[in-house]
């Protein structure tokens, strides 16, 4: 059968399907993939593997029906309208799992590279002002003992508590939809409401999936309730924060730092005034990108592709109600 990769992912990935006797294509990737040129390339198509495209939306789903099986290179399908493939009766998989430590790996980097302001000192070094010591210029903060808020204590949450814990004996508090015992009893994090952790976090980082109910949320109202010398990182999606709002707040010392791996667009245009607060650290969405991790996603995703091909239940699904 015929299977469409819409980006090169790890040759493991694509070897693995091509063993289960099928043909890939990788579109070329100097070229622009649009939704109609999807569509256009699906029609011949069995199944598609999803690197980093756009919207797969409800025009898609119902212009490629005939779709054994949609894989995800991702654990987060906020891309997908789940409810219409699951109602055309196509199986979308992700990978999850796999990429929760190197996430969270990102996450706690950026959280140290804000509380000293990293790169912002080392633009300083690229601009030719470093000049001399200066004993109360460009002073971080330290984390010892310090409270972490995980908004969306899942696999990722986990990780990234864990590491804050045995580096800086964190505290660890959470807010999700409901309490998850199964990741807090060993952090010993405690449940509180969303505004106790907004009001309690000396580190808040976001972990929650992107949703109509956590679209926006980090906006003017909810920094407010942070403290002053709150850190915010955000690895998880960047509609999740207003980007207008988070500048406003550190630009009026609401919050004290702010560390992004994820921006709303992506790319972030690279005069964004965000870029040059020394209290701020970007990078371009590269949470999953060890190459332990791309391998073990590539896996995951090319299973999805060879059970849904064979009609069987894909390994790691997300809308398994389409076999009900
Ligand atoms: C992916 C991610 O690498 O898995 C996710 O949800 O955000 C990233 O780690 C990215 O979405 C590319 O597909």
């Amino acid at each position: 059968m015929k299977v469409f990769i819409t980006k090169a992912i790890p040759e493991l990935g694509i070897r693995m399907i091509e063993n289960a006797g099928h043909e890939v294509t990788v579109y070329p990737p100097d070229l622009e993939l649009t939704q109609e040129k999807l569509i256009e390339a699906c029609q011949k198509q069995d199944a598609v593997l999803l690197a980093a495209f756009g919207t797969i939306d409800r025009h898609f789903l119902e212009a490629c029906k005939h779709l054994k099986v949609i894989a995800l290179y991702s654990v987060g399908y906020d891309s997908v309208d789940i409810k219409a493939a699951t109602e055309l009766k196509i199986p979308v998989g992700n990978t999850p799992g796999v990429l929760s430590r190197a996430t969270a790996d990102i996450a706690f980097l950026l959280m140290m590279a804000v509380s000293r302001k990293a790169f912002y000192n080392y633009q300083k070094i690229l601009d030719g002002n470093w000049k001399a010591f200066e004993p109360v210029e460009d002073l971080g903060l330290e984390l010892y003992g310090k409270t972490l808020g995980i908004f969306g204590l899942g696999k990722i949450g986990f990780e990234m508590a864990r590491l804050c814990q045995g580096a800086f004996n964190m505290k660890v508090i959470y807010h999700n939809r409901k309490s998850n015992e199964e990741y807090a009893g060993p952090l010993n994090a405690k449940y509180v409401s969303f505004d106790e952790m907004l009001a309690q976090s000396d580190v808040l980082s976001l972990h929650a999936n992107l949703s109509e109910s956590t679209k926006g949320l980090m906006d003017r109202n909810a920094f407010s309730k942070m403290k002053p010398n709150a850190i915010f990182i955000n690895t998880a999606r960047g509609a999740m924060h207003n980007e207008h709002d988070l500048k406003e707040a550190l630009e009026n010392g609401v919050i004290w730092g702010a560390g992004l791996d994820v921006t709303n667009p992506e790319p972030m245009d690279k005069d964004n005034p965000l870029l040059r607060m020394p209290n701020v650290c970007v990078l371009p969405h590269i949470g999953s990108a060890t190459a332990e991790t791309r391998n073990e996603m590539a896996r995951l995703a090319a299973n999805n592709i060879i059970a849904g091909l064979k009609g069987e239940h894909l390994p790691t699904i997300i809308n398994s109600e389409v076999y009900e």
